[in-house]
């Protein structure tokens, strides 16, 4: 989708990662997208309003008592006029005023007054990112669909490494688009696990299970389609990446772990990767090799972690909505409501995977849908059918979106 003809309003506040706003203004106005900048008191000591200016071909607006601001155009007709308010970066600072409803500067006025759909991309300290408050204050702003973006982990300008790095700006230009593009589902973040993981043993060979990736992929590629935008964290499949959708290639239960929490906060987590249970206590740097006397290795494995189950008790930035799944060969009620619980998650899309089945690795699959409700079959059907009664539900789930959803009525409609 193309950004031509609509606008964005831009609100840049200071911390040494503003310089990157004038790379996301090139990008969107390459993409054909009005930009209109609001710089706080504070980013102006990072970027100077005539850079901002020179890229957005727009007046930059900095105060909120200059009469001629206001006689030009008043504030509330600022943040009316655009598509989409986009705050990059966000320091802790102007999260904590959102979060209050702080209106004490341009900035801030327009953001309690905007009727538009926020999206915001913080960037700060790893410490002041995990502080309590921000955390709150994160999920206040999430809950009240607030979309966001990164941020990333990395180094930082402080010298310091951790989360807290401002995304990049193609992301958050992806970002934008998933904000503005059509669809029931569009500014929600969905974070999906799809396919095996390989736990080596040692350089060339790894213990491994028959997923191939199908339904988590079409998944994916299905709440895409309804204008998410969709972190696929990606065991090693031969199916391709779904398009339009950011996917992260991982191999071992751990990686895929750190990059769910990467990808934190979502509005979705769908996790449909068949994770190894164990993987190898020490795998060896060299070859393991045959001994004259022919005694195999021993092997001792190790516990891998439950993903799903640490994202979904993530506190404050677990997913408003977190679906499991069980792969069961029998007693698939008991141990699909089992693991609903015990997991804590809100729905268990469970299937039998029985011998003769075809399931693993097929292109259909049987499903019955988990949830607090009760359980529900579904027909034996594809799994890109399977992915989109799933999506369509999901997008029942969280609302359709918008700034005025609140985690309250999204509960409610959690079936
Ligand atoms: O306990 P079991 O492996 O059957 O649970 C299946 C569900 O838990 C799936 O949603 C799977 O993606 C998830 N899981 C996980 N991490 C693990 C094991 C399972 O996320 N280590």
């Amino acid at each position: 989708m193309s950004l031509a003809g609509k606008r964005v309003l831009l609100i840049v506040s200071g911390g040494i990662a503003a310089y990157k706003a004038l790379e996301l203004v090139r990008l969107l106005r390459r993409d054909g997208c009005g930009v209109t900048a609001v710089l706080t008191q504070a980013a102006e000591q990072f970027v100077t309003p005539l850079s901002v200016q020179a890229l957005t071909e727009h007046r930059v607006y900095t105060n909120l008592f200059s009469l001629t601001d206001e006689s030009e155009m008043g504030h509330i007709q600022l943040s009316r006029a655009a598509d989409l308010v986009v705050v990059a970066p966000a320091t802790a600072n102007i999260l904590a005023k959102m979060a209050a409803g702080i209106a004490d500067d341009l900035p801030t006025t327009l953001l309690l007054a905007t009727d538009k759909r926020v999206l915001v991309a913080p960037a700060m300290n790893v410490r002041m990112w995990e502080h309590a408050a921000t955390v709150a204050n994160m999920a206040t702003l999430m809950a009240r669909g607030v979309a966001v973006v990164g941020p990333d982990e990395g180094a930082m300008a402080c010298n310091e490494y951790g989360f807290g790095r401002l995304a990049e700006p193609p992301s958050i230009f992806a970002a934008i688009r998933g904000s503005l593009a059509p669809g029931p589902l569009a500014g929600k973040h969905a974070l999906v696990t799809s396919g095996p993981t390989h736990e080596p043993i040692d350089p060339v060979r790894y213990i491994a299970n028959r997923s191939s990736g199908r339904q988590g992929h079409a998944i994916a590629a299905a709440l895409a389609a309804l204008g998410a935008r969709v972190t696929l964290v990606s065991g090693p499949v031969s199916v391709a990446d779904p398009a339009g959708v950011e996917v992260r290639h991982v191999e071992t239960a751990e990686q895929m772990l750190a990059a769910c929490r990467l990808a934190l906060p979502a509005d979705v987590g769908v996790f449909a990767a068949a994770v190894a249970d164990w993987r190898v206590a020490h795998a060896a740097d060299l070859k393991l090799k045959k001994t004259p006397a022919g005694s195999p290795p021993e092997l001792t494995l190790t516990q891998n972690p439950d993903i799903l189950a640490t994202i979904a008790a993530a506190g404050p930035l677990r997913p408003t909505l977190v679906v499991g799944f069980a792969a069961e060969t029998h007693d698939l009620r008991m141990h699909a409501e089992d693991k609903r619980r015990r997991k804590n998650c809100d729905w268990i899309v469970a299937n039998d995977v029985g011998a003769g089945t075809g399931i693993m690795g097929g292109t259909e699959n049987e499903v019955v849908l988990f949830t607090e409700a009760g359980a529900e079959p579904w027909p034996r059907a594809g799994k890109d059918e399977v992915a989109r009664r799933l999506a369509g539900r999901i997008a029942e789930a969280l609302g359709g979106g918008g700034p005025t959803n609140t985690g309250v009525e999204i509960a409610a409609r959690t079936p």
